[in-house]
């Protein structure tokens, strides 16, 4: 155990928490999910599930991996005595491989636009038009493995550094310039003529959306992905945490680092979607096919558009680092193996396990699940039923398996209003708003 690594500062603990966070979740997925429900409404919903359901989920992982001091397996068999509980641990575990799989191919797609933008390949494309730009990259067969692979590479990289050298070093640096970077965007998007309407779209809601329950799944899953709750990702980074961080005020760090990068984000995004009279209800494709468009009417925009894709492939590594590291420590201590080996052990396997989603666009297209293709139906899979389901397991352990005692003095909320508030939210108010909402998902399906 004494030779487990810790966070050399507690800033150095947020950074990589809000690293792993802040992701494609909160720029590629927010936007086009927020586009697609309604946008300021939406938001209020989201805000309230981070608050209600994905705050108190965080500091139960914190909690939960500092008592432990061990990974995601570890964690749960440690106080599970070899009972059902510890696959909560391998789900989560899997859950990390699984998204990492596909996560890494759409993180592959923002480098190469990245790239595109900054040698200006992708600024000469233009007549053909964005849609075919995009379409015709995803359904070749060796450009997305390659950029896919080439993500994995870089975050394998990372975390065969080590959890102070590799991540936490990774996330100082880019975390405060990613931040910088969506300001930046925003202040540039706000001072476009026409971005009123953008700004209206994402602040003054129009209730009347809040009648369609799928609007209530959207946002749940959206607060579950973002934060990057229930694949023992904070449980993971808590168990590297020494005991005089304030468990507390790092979650709540997490969360509003979280939500603000969210809401900065769509600040940069529809105000400039807006005053080009494009319209925000695009879909996953909000973030390669309309942006480009955007960027490539503005003025300053194919430096704004360089930006904003060095910031989407970046905030992707940082998250990336966080998926990989589930697993990563996990094989190190049950395999006993060198971390360089078990990362570029684990690298490689999701490397062979996200190809079918690199190709999902392309010669796999034909390949259904359900209405899905292979990629898309990962994510609803992961997003919908996973996420939720190692959450409410994470929610009950905690809740309910758990001595109160040591969950109230493990999350060092104590014994008043505040602990005793979170230890019910996780008891009741967690575990019934995600059962609504999965039975709500599995009724649309
Ligand atoms: N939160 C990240 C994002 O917004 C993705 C992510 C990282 C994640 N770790 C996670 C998602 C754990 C689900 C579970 O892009």
């Amino acid at each position: 155990m004494s030779s487990r690594e810790q966070w050399s500062s507690r800033q150095g603990f947020i950074l990589a928490t809000i690293g792993a966070a802040v992701g494609l979740g909160n720029i590629w997925r927010f936007s086009y999910v927020a586009g697609e429900n309604g946008g300021a409404a939406f938001l209020f919903l989201y805000l309230l599930c981070v608050l209600l359901v994905g705050l108190p989920i965080v500091i139960a992982e914190l909690a939960l991996g500092r008592r432990a001091q061990g990974d995601a397996v570890a964690a749960f068999e440690e106080a599970g005595d070899g009972s059902v509980w510890r696959y909560a641990g391998w789900i989560g575990v899997f859950g990390a491989i699984a998204i990492l799989s596909y996560y890494a191919v759409i993180a592959g797609w923002a480098l190469k636009y990245f790239v595109g933008a900054a040698t200006g390949a992708l600024w000469t494309t233009a007549a053909e038009g964005y849609g075919s730009y995009f379409k015709t990259f995803i359904a070749n067969t060796g450009e997305p493995i390659a950029w896919h692979a080439a993500m994995l590479a870089a975050a394998v990289y990372v975390v065969a550094g080590g959890v102070r050298k590799g991540i936490e070093v990774v996330n100082r640096w880019l975390m405060p310039i990613l931040a910088m970077i969506i300001i930046a965007l925003a202040l540039f998007a706000l001072s476009l003529p026409g971005s009123g309407a953008g700004v209206r779209f994402l602040f003054s809601p129009d209730w009347s959306v809040l009648a369609k329950p799928e609007v209530y799944v959207a946002a749940l899953g959206q607060a579950f992905f973002s934060l990057g709750v229930g694949m023992a990702v904070f449980l993971t980074y808590g168990s590297y945490m020494p005991r005089n961080f304030r468990l507390p005020t790092s979650a709540v760090a997490i969360a509003v680092g979280d939500a603000l990068f969210a809401i900065v984000a769509g600040v940069a995004i529809f105000p400039a979607v807006f005053a080009l009279g494009i319209d925000p209800t695009a879909g996953p494709e909000l973030a390669f096919i309309t942006l480009p468009q955007v960027f490539l009417q503005m003025p300053g925009g194919a430096l704004a558009g360089a930006v904003f894709f060095f910031l989407l492939s970046a905030a992707a590594l940082t998250s990336m680092v966080s998926l990989l590291e589930v697993p990563v420590a996990m094989a190190v201590r049950r395999l006993k193996c060198q971390r360089w080996k078990a990362t570029g052990l684990i690298g490689a396997i999701i490397l062979v396990l996200g190809i079918p989603s690199a190709l999902s666009f392309g010669v796999l297209a034909h390949i259904k699940i359900g209405r899905h293709g292979i990629l898309d139906a990962i994510d609803a899979g992961v997003s919908n039923f996973l996420l939720p389901i190692t959450a409410i397991l994470i929610a009950l352990y905690v809740g309910w398996r758990l001595d109160k005692a040591i969950a109230l003095s493990e999350s060092e909320l104590g014994e008043g209003k505040l602990g005793v508030c979170w230890h019910w939210l996780l008891r009741a108010l967690v575990p019934m708003a995600i059962v609504a909402i999965l039975l709500q998902s599995a009724s649309v399906l």
